[in-house]
């Protein structure tokens, strides 16, 4: 008879037996969904790689942990070694026009002002950044383009070719319309002049170029002005978005805040990937946004309280993942954005394959 020791396993059979776990959001496969590379065999150690489809993945430790359990069940093995990886894979209908493929579009809106969209978006930005992600923040709000002051940039980088470089700063990609226009001027822009600053935003800027992104931006996170007027508009004109993320307070009353962002995108046929409850405690409470994504069938993708850290890092330019990455605010900003990354690839994964004529970017 031939021991355990005897026999020697085949990759074959390491593909089978990681064809029982499944990608824990997907629901397929990890064979399946192409997510296995590099398989190493040395005696009765197994070595693998596995693709996530993004670097934010909050299921990494399940992932390692079933694999590694369904490969040890194979006769012969004794060690095994998981690696992972990630591509992040990209929205099929945004245009590959733009000078490096931007995969994936996520706006910040929301029903009112002042809730915080800018603060969750720079964080989630800088959050994504540092879990391996290539970011760019672009900051649409006319109103009050605060995307640079809240990540420490004034200005950007000298012009050297007709393409705007992007400022860059926390590991992330930068441009606001606060760049192309005098402080308030923006404001009393209206339809065709905003369109054609928006699209500007996206073409005439060399995204990609400071953070070395030469594959492309995974995420580009778009920071919206409150209401939903021109700019939001102009936006889902101009390009597909992937998904928007409604922030909201933790009031009982922000329902009908939360509802009339959710009625916003979707009126723009933009999907939404979730609600962000900030400002919880003592002063406002706990638990509207929570209630307000249940009420409306979205995920709930987590809770930052009220603190103050949190208002002086905005007004300093440095954000609370980045300043503090060792504080609650910051893991709860972490939170979000593994949400965020995850829902970004379920959201890709049950989208169609891409359509025949891709869609153009009209301007
Ligand atoms: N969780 C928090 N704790 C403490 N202060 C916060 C928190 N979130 C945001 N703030 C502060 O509240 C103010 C408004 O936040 P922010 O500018 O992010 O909101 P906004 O929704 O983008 O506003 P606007 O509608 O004007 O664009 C800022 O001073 C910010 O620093
Ligand atoms: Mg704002």
């Amino acid at each position: 008879m031939f021991g355990k020791s005897n026999n020697r396993v085949d990759k074959d059979q390491v593909l089978g037996a990681l064809k029982t776990v499944q990608e824990p959001e997907l629901h397929q496969d990890l064979v399946t969904l192409n997510m296995i590379r590099d398989i190493q065999i040395e005696d009765s150690k197994v070595a693998f790689t596995v693709m996530l489809t993004t670097p934010a993945c909050p299921l990494r430790h399940q992932i390692e942990d079933e694999t590694r359990a369904a490969v040890m069940k194979l006769a012969g093995v004794k060690e095994v070694q998981v690696k992972f990886d990630a591509q992040v894979r990209g929205d099929n209908r945004i245009p590959s026009k733009l000078n490096v493929p931007i995969k994936n579009i996520v706006a910040v809106g929301s029903g009112k002002g002042g809730v915080g969209k800018t603060t969750v978006a720079v964080n989630l930005a800088v959050a994504l950044a540092q879990m391996g992600a290539k970011v760019g923040i672009l900051d649409a709000d006319i109103y009050g383009p605060n995307v640079p002051i809240m990540l420490g940039v004034d200005s950007l980088p000298p012009l050297t070719s007709e393409q705007m470089t992007p400022a860059f700063a926390h590991g992330v990609e930068i441009m606001s319309i606060g760049f192309l226009v005098p402080d308030g001027e923006a404001l009393i822009w209206r339809g065709p002049m905003l369109h054609k600053a928006i699209s500007q935003l996206f073409t005439d800027v060399a995204w990609g170029v400071p953070s070395g992104a030469t594959g492309g931006l995974d995420y580009m996170i778009v920071d919206l002005p409150p209401g939903t007027g021109d700019a939001q508009l102009s936006l889902a004109q101009l390009v597909p978005l992937t998904g928007g993320i409604i922030v909201s307070t933790p009031q009982e009353v922000a329902l009908s805040d939360a509802r009339r962002g959710f009625t916003a995108f979707q009126r723009l046929s933009v999907p939404v990937l979730g609600i962000v409850e900030n400002m919880a405690g003592a002063v406002f409470g706990v638990g509207g946004g929570e209630h307000a994504a249940a009420a409306l069938g979205v995920p709930f993708l987590g809770r930052i309280e009220l603190e103050t850290e949190i208002r002086e890092g905005g007004d300093a330019g440095k954000p609370a993942v980045a300043c503090c990455p060792e504080s609650s605010q910051a893991e709860a900003f972490r939170t979000v954005a593994r949400k965020v990354a995850a829902q970004v690839s379920v959201m890709n994964a049950q989208r169609p394959a891409a359509p025949k004529t891709p869609i153009k970017l009209e301007m």
